[in-house]
């Protein structure tokens, strides 16, 4: 796969600019059988991002993310800790949807780290154009996706953590390419805060109790925005 960089165009200053190159990415196999990529949405002066796995079966067809059962848990937890949700921006790791078909039915696949590594260059491209102050990432594949594999949401949940650059490479966070001429952009500093997915509150035996610490990770989140 060629990866999400070389369909990032020099121009693309804007979220919306970004938003519409990104409907023609061919930067890993996904596109084939998603029906459209599910870009980020959202207040694009948010001082808090929120970085999902990939979209689901409801996004894909819709084209939003978050419009689904988890968006509906996120944005209640997210309300609850003291965040306006009118005024967050939500994205995923990987922007399209990875499914296996069963039947009819398209059952939710984890995206590989192939898939992660290719699409990251969008996520890295809307930080550098939204400048948030923290971002969160929900669940494991958004954490490997910026911390690195060795992460482990479940240790390290709940924590600000400085910007991640000994994680991995450094040249992949630090300093994010803008386009596919090679230029590239200091990423302003923001923190980051880990916590659990909320399809996982979804999927808990216990739902209040895994519900309560999703809004407990966020209020770290909240008051480091006070
Ligand atoms: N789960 C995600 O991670 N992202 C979405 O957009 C929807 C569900
Ligand atoms: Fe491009 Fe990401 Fe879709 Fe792969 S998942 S085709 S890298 S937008």
């Amino acid at each position: 796969a060629p990866g999400a960089q070389e369909f990032i165009p020099p121009q693309a200053d804007t979220i919306e600019q970004l938003r519409s190159a990104a409907a023609g990415c061919r930067g890993c196999g996904l596109y084939r059988d998603a029906s459209q990529t599910v870009f980020g949405r959202g207040d694009e002066t948010a001082r808090v991002v929120f970085v999902g796995e990939q979209p689901g079966d409801m996004e894909d067809q819709k084209g939003l993310p978050f419009v689904g059962p988890a968006g509906r848990v996120l944005r209640k937890a997210v309300d609850e800790a003291g965040i306006d949700p009118g005024h967050i921006y939500l994205t995923n790791a990987v922007k399209h949807f990875r499914f296996e078909l069963r039947g009819k039915r398209r059952i939710h696949q984890t995206p590989d780290r192939v898939h992660i590594t290719a699409c990251r260059p969008w996520l890295v491209a809307e930080f550098a154009r939204l400048n948030p102050e923290v971002v969160v990432v929900l669940g494991a594949t958004a954490a490997k996706a910026l911390l690195g594999p060795a992460f482990r949401v479940t240790k390290q949940r709940g924590e600000l953590l400085p910007w991640p650059d000994a994680a991995q490479r450094p040249e992949d966070f630090k300093r994010v390419p803008v386009d596919n001429t090679g230029k590239v952009a200091d990423v302003p500093p923001a923190q980051l805060l880990a916590t659990i997915h909320p399809s996982a509150v979804l999927r808990a035996e216990n739902q209040d109790v895994a519900y309560e610490g999703l809004v407990a990770d966020l209020k770290v989140a909240s008051r480091a925005l006070a």
